[in-house]
């Protein structure tokens, strides 16, 4: 049965099979994919699903509180806030080397969720069920499991990095046969709000691998709050496409944008005084799947605003760049 409703029946009923009577944690960021996973198995076992939202401290600027405010106050679920941001600032500390920042993220991940699922212990032993949002996209660009491991690793996602020693969950894992544009149809079919079934794609991993180089609190700041703007100004970009196209996450409109901040330094001027500061490089694309990606073709004015509100608004910032690279050669983060 290949009709939406068809395709929700089935994830129920498999989930349903998969869990018993048991408990549930979801690892939930707030994204498209993983609260989709959130209904299905709210649908599936109802409070018996506990969602988990691990604050690394890597997440874009007003996110956190976002995502506490639309799951406490809009949706009835079972939501545990864990605060993690110090640990994962000492675990991140001098880490330079993209896909060791990622195998650390992934791996502080899986013991956050083990905490907590001990936290919420049955009979003394740890909730065994973790459902999360991976794609397939995911399992092929991480030349993952269930390819056959042939596949090379473009990036390791990070819900596909391997348990820590001592941490053991089975998985559940509905969305791994589905592209991000599918992903969506569930969401709307299962009566998401258009604001998260359409938000933009952002990594697990966060921030940390939008900074070139270590990650410390003073990049971070630079790099949210110009990811702010540049999110302000492309969203109402986008919006206005949206109302004269109709499309939406296509071929014609922005897929994601974001800021990265790289590891150098630039000679400026500012007033008539010299400064030596930080570049910005902001990076927008279109695609359908994240598969391949084209740079998308801003409008000179969209560009000048982004650039003049950086400059002007972010301390620390003498001068923006902007990625004319599609992917392939380039992906679409920088690590
Ligand atoms: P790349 O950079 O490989 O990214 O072109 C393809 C898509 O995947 C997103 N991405 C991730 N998503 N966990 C995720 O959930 C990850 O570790 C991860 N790494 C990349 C990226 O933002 C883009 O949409």
């Amino acid at each position: 049965n290949w009709t939406m409703e068809g395709i929700i029946e089935d994830s129920v009923r498999a989930i349903q099979e998969q869990v018993g009577d048991s408990r549930v944690i979801l690892g939930l960021s707030g994204g498209v994919d993983s609260s989709v996973v959130a209904a299905l198995c709210a649908r599936a076992i109802g409070s018996r699903l506990t969602c988990v939202f691990v604050n690394h401290g890597l997440l874009r600027k007003n996110e956190p509180e976002e995502v506490e405010e639309v799951f406490t106050k809009q949706f009835d679920v079972d939501f545990v806030h864990v605060h993690a941001e110090e640990r994962y600032a000492g675990l991140l500390a001098g880490v330079v080397d993209p896909e060791e920042k990622r195998r650390i993220i992934g791996t502080q991940f899986w013991n956050e969720f083990f905490a907590v699922a001990q936290d919420i212990a049955e009979d003394g032993r740890p909730v065994q069920f973790m459902a999360q949002g991976t794609i397939y996209p995911d399992i092929i660009e991480s030349g993952a499991r269930k390819t056959g491991g042939k596949a090379s690793t473009i990036k390791s996602h990070h819900n596909l990095i391997p348990f820590p020693e001592g941490v053991h969950f089975d998985l559940i894992e509905p969305l791994d046969h589905f592209f991000k544009d599918e992903v969506r149809a569930l969401g709307t079919a299962l009566g998401l709000p258009d604001y998260i079934v359409h938000r933009q794609p952002f990594p697990g991993p966060g921030l940390a691998i939008r900074i070139i180089g270590d990650v410390t609190p003073e990049k971070l700041e630079i790099l949210k709050n110009a990811d702010a703007i540049i999110r302000e100004e492309l969203d109402a970009y986008n919006a206005k496409l949206f109302e004269e196209t109709g499309e939406r996450n296509s071929e014609h409109s922005c897929w994601q944008y974001f800021a990265v901040l790289p590891d150098i330094k630039s000679v400026g001027v500012m007033g008539d005084e010299r400064t030596y500061q930080r570049p910005i490089i902001l990076r927008a694309v279109e695609s359908s799947d994240a598969m391949t990606a084209d740079w998308a073709k801003l409008p000179y004015e969209v560009l000048a605003r982004v650039s003049g509100r950086i400059v002007a608004e972010v301390p620390g910032v003498n001068r923006v760049l902007y990625d004319i690279t599609s992917k392939p050669p380039a992906t679409i983060e920088w690590e």
